[in-house]
């Protein structure tokens, strides 16, 4: 099961060619994946040849394969974690049942949901990417960019290989829908807003790699403790990639951090315009935009829906199988922080409604452990500057604080302060336009632009001087 057979046209190792009507759904849809992938995918780079990782299994270890390859032939394909023998339903009212490897009829429309829900984000944050390629801060960073992008391309071939395998006709129908939806589009957007905003420049990117994709992982973590086994097999092994995208994030800020401090202890100054870095001020605004639009994708924080995936058996906490408690959540109660005039205040609720703040709180507390990395190396350069998460209600479009007005630090405002001091939280049209002139390539081998240290280290072994992508 382990193996990936690439010897078919669609690598898998879900044994397809013994599913005629799958395969040939599958092959159906292949040419108008790579249609897409030519329109929305990457924008001129396509015929250049990237030192890329390709899934050669779906063990633990050494499931990758490095080589160069041009995007279009990423060898995109359907892979499946290692069945769990004898796995059952783990939580809601199903609890101790089989897991089911059939979608129940009764469920079936949910279940579809949250699939395409999911799904819709793959291809979303190729198109917001598209453009990155073209003003890349080195060759290396180029690399990790085309990375994420093919591997968000398999995740939709992931949800589409669901949808076609358990939804017949509408599973289909929705497929084809996920290659049609835009990012950002005014008549066909994306589903999810923070996956219509736009990510015009490297800060950006390595902003929502941190922030988004791991909303990403917090959302496949969940649906991994699917009572329903394929969802569950898919997002198991998804989340080894999105491994690698929250690493380009944190690790993308963490060089941008380090540069910013080297250029203050050089110039003596926290004004780095001139320097040409990328001050932590305008990184702490960037940080308030993307981590807010990221927690909004959580939901409400009282959700009935939340309640109703849960108790059918569909989509669990963040690790569910580990906890010790009855995975009924019936009688339990959480602590959910709410608006109480002017103040936030904590106030139990049922669990079961209270299941999207509880997966946020999880996403928060790892959001913060990546903060905290980033203070280190700011510590380390004796520099008084903390980069903080705004608090939950800053800046919220969904859920109770949305239509309230919220500083950083989570005192609730008025909209007089609020426009008053918005500027000093959240990029600025001057920030944008500052960033977007550092968006200069950089491509030499191992040349990096002025605004982001080196890596510690290259890809898979390789030095940071390595021709990741090669451009002649
Ligand atoms: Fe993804
Ligand atoms: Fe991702």
């Amino acid at each position: 099961m382990a193996g990936i057979d690439y010897s078919e046209r669609i690598p898998n190792n879900v044994s397809l060619h013994e599913n005629r009507r799958l395969q040939r759904a599958l092959e159906d849809w292949q040419p108008k994946f790579l249609e897409w992938w030519r329109d929305m995918g990457p924008d001129g780079f396509q015929a250049k040849d990237v030192y890329l990782r390709t899934a050669v299994s779906v063990d633990a270890q050494g499931w990758a394969k490095f080589g160069y390859l041009k995007m279009p032939d990423y060898r995109w394909g359907i892979f499946l974690a290692e069945p769990e023998p004898g796995r059952l339903v783990n939580f809601g009212d199903h609890k101790g049942h089989p897991a089911w490897q059939e979608v129940p009829g009764e469920y079936r429309g949910t279940l579809r949901r949250l699939i395409v829900t999911q799904g819709d984000t793959e291809p979303a944050s190729v198109e917001q990417q598209r453009h990155l390629g073209r003003t890349c801060p080195s060759l290396y960073d180029l690399r990790n960019l085309f990375q994420v992008n093919v591997e968000e391309g398999r995740h939709l071939w992931a949800m589409v290989y669901l949808l076609d395998a358990h939804f017949g006709r509408d599973g289909r129908e929705e497929s084809e829908a996920l290659l049609q939806r835009r990012s950002g589009d005014a008549d066909k957007p994306r589903i999810l807003g923070a996956f219509n905003e736009k990510t015009p420049d490297w800060l950006s990117f390595f902003m929502f790699c941190f922030f988004t994709d791991r909303d990403g992982k917090y959302q496949l973590a969940s649906l991994a403790e699917s009572g329903f086994d394929p969802l569950s097999q898919t997002c198991r092994f998804m989340l080894t990639e999105e491994a690698h995208h929250m690493f380009v994030g944190e690790a993308g800020i963490m060089r941008i951090v380090q540069r910013a401090c080297e250029l203050m202890r050089e110039h003596k100054t926290d004004d780095l315009r001139k320097h040409g870095g990328i001050d932590l001020r305008t990184m702490q605004r960037y940080l308030n935009f993307h981590c807010s639009v990221s927690l909004d994708l959580f939901g409400s924080e009282i959700s009935t829906n939340a309640a109703n995936f849960y108790t059918a058996g569909l989509k669990g906490r963040f690790e569910e199988t580990k906890k010790q408690d009855d995975h009924l959540l019936k009688e339990a109660t959480y602590g959910v922080a709410e608006l109480d005039g002017d103040r936030i205040v904590m106030r139990e609720e049922p669990a079961l409604v209270s299941l999207n703040e509880r997966l946020r709180d999880d996403y928060v507390a790892d959001c913060a452990r990546g903060v905290a990395r980033w203070n280190e190396v700011i510590k380390k350069h004796g520099i008084d500057f903390e980069l903080k998460l705004p608090h939950r209600a800053f800046h919220r479009a969904i859920g109770s604080f949305a239509e309230a007005r919220v500083a950083p630090d989570g005192r609730v405002i008025s909209q007089a302060e609020w426009d008053a001091k918005h500027h000093e939280w959240l990029p600025t049209e001057e920030d944008k336009a500052y960033i977007q002139s550092l968006m200069v390539p950089v491509t030499e081998h191992g040349k990096f632009a002025n605004w982001i240290a080196p890596p510690a280290r290259g890809i898979n072994g390789q030095p940071v001087e390595f021709e990741y992508v090669r451009l002649a």
